[in-house]
């Protein structure tokens, strides 16, 4: 693959199909496949959560994904002057417009408490090196977890450095920055992943990992488990938000779009399901770790799994390496559409567009860091800072402008454009795609969002 810059329309273009799949597979996996998808897939009884997850991705994930891709390869801009174009050539309303902005704004919102996060997975790597958790219990574990939760300097130590690693490569642009990080991040997660499994294979307890992940038990689901493995399938596949609309923009113009959105949908699901059974096995093996732990469930349990292994410290360190680079390239993903709008719309370069971004996410990821410890008590309808934005933008945000993606690319935007950016792929799809882009993605998307809002309205009455 060349480095050389395809120019269309004066916008930068990946050289291939292969480095669009591999920037949108690394927006796609990250905490939300490592971290949040076994802690949530434990709290929710597992293989029935797993089973309404997959069929998620399929129905709504992978047709809006085609929407957003579609949109943006049609625009070939930020996703705000993407919107902005579309509407305007087609003689359309100007309220689409504000489906640029939405994202941006969603895009910067996640990028605010993602980097503290990923700063918490920061921390670990030296720790684990250092050995702090050899022969550690759950309480020892959980003692160092809350005592960097307690930490607000080192809190905003991890995540400042973080957010330094992500504008960095921001900074070094959309080929040589976005397209080499992508190339080079990508294939090292997957042997990483793989090498994680290959451990606990022979270290922990596969058959119970792959019961619990396979064997759907429909007792343990709730309506709420529903609603939550509808909210994940869009956090997991970066949609809802621009990122995937900035990416397509960079697509090489004849390149499938259905075929390349399966493969990244195909990939993140992969490493969702290679993180549980690289997860499970070791929970399951050590007896006093609960799968149900939640949130601390790669903070707390794993690290007393890895303190107990043969090898346990290097695992352990090349495990938190594995989830700072998943985090990373959605990091990436998560600033670009707002400094692509900056550069186009604001004439500002890419250094400074990306640092003024970067600084304004950074900033408001103080106010989580926070929700950990000074502002703890602090909630506002029963959520902390923390909980606030993460609810906002993955119950409300994302799902919100989902269903505008799918309203407009399903009824509004003139068919013969979405026609012509598909020209590639192949028609038999088309009707069953757009029939399900149509009916069932607003439905099911259109009722994810009022359960939504119904909880925050009775969480704050
Ligand atoms: N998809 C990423 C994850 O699973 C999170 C993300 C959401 C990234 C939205 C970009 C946009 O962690």
């Amino acid at each position: 693959m060349s480095l050389a810059l395809t120019q269309t329309k004066s916008y930068p273009a990946w050289s291939s199909r292969w480095v669009f799949i591999m920037a949108a597979t690394g927006s796609a996996v990250g905490l939300g496949n490592i971290w949040k998808f076994p802690y949530i897939t434990g709290e929710n009884g597992g293989g029935a959560f797993v089973l309404v997850y997959l069929v998620c991705i399929l129905l709504l994930g992978i047709p809006v994904m085609v929407a957003e891709v579609l949109l943006g390869r049609r625009g070939r801009q930020s996703p705000i002057n993407t919107m902005r174009e579309l509407t305007r050539a087609a003689g359309l309303h100007g309220f689409w417009n504000h489906l640029g902005w939405l994202g941006v704004v969603a895009g910067l919102l996640i990028l605010s408490f993602y980097s503290v996060i990923a700063g918490w997975a920061l921390a670990y790597i030296p720790e684990m090196g250092r050995g702090t958790f050899q022969g550690a219990g759950v309480a020892e574990s959980q003692a160092f977890f809350d005592a960097l939760l307690a930490d607000k300097t080192r809190l905003v130590a991890w995540q400042s450095l973080f957010m330094l690693m992500t504008v960095g490569v921001v900074a070094c642009g959309v080929v040589k920055g976005l397209g080499v990080a992508v190339r080079i991040l990508m294939p090292l997660l997957f042997v990483l992943l793989l090498a994680m499994l290959i451990f606990a294979y022979r270290h922990g307890d596969f058959s119970a990992a792959a019961a619990f992940l396979f064997r759907p038990d429909f007792t343990a689901l709730t309506g709420r488990s529903v609603l939550e493995a509808l909210g994940h399938s869009f956090f997991t596949l970066s949609l809802g938000m621009g990122s995937i609309m900035a990416y397509g923009a960079y697509m090489p113009a004849g390149a499938s779009i259905g075929k390349t959105v399966l493969m990244v949908a195909f990939l993140d699901t992969l490493v969702a399901l290679m993180a549980g059974m690289a997860i499970f096995p070791i929970v399951f093996a050590n007896p006093g770790l609960n799968p149900g732990a939640g949130p601390e469930l790669l903070f707390v349990s794993l690290p007393v799994a890895f303190g107990a292994m043969p090898g346990g410290l290097l695992v352990g360190m090349v495990f938190f390496i594995l989830v700072t680079i998943a985090a990373w390239s959605s990091a990436i993903s998560l600033i670009e559409p707002g400094v692509a709008w900056l550069i186009e719309k604001r004439g500002f370069n890419r250094f400074t567009a990306n640092i003024s971004l970067g600084f304004i996410a950074w900033a408001l990821g103080l106010g989580t860091v926070l929700s950990f410890n000074d502002w703890a008590d602090f909630t506002l309808g029963g959520f902390t800072f923390f909980g606030a934005i993460d609810f906002l933008t993955s119950r409300i945000m994302l799902p919100l402008t989902g269903l505008l993606i799918a309203i407009f690319v399903g009824w509004v935007m003139p068919k013969m454009m979405v026609k012509s950016e598909l020209s590639g792929d192949n028609s038999r799809f088309y009707p069953l795609w757009l029939w399900v882009l149509r009916y069932i993605c607003p439905l099911a998307i259109g009722a994810v969002l009022l359960l939504g809002l119904y909880d925050t309205f009775t969480a704050a009455g």
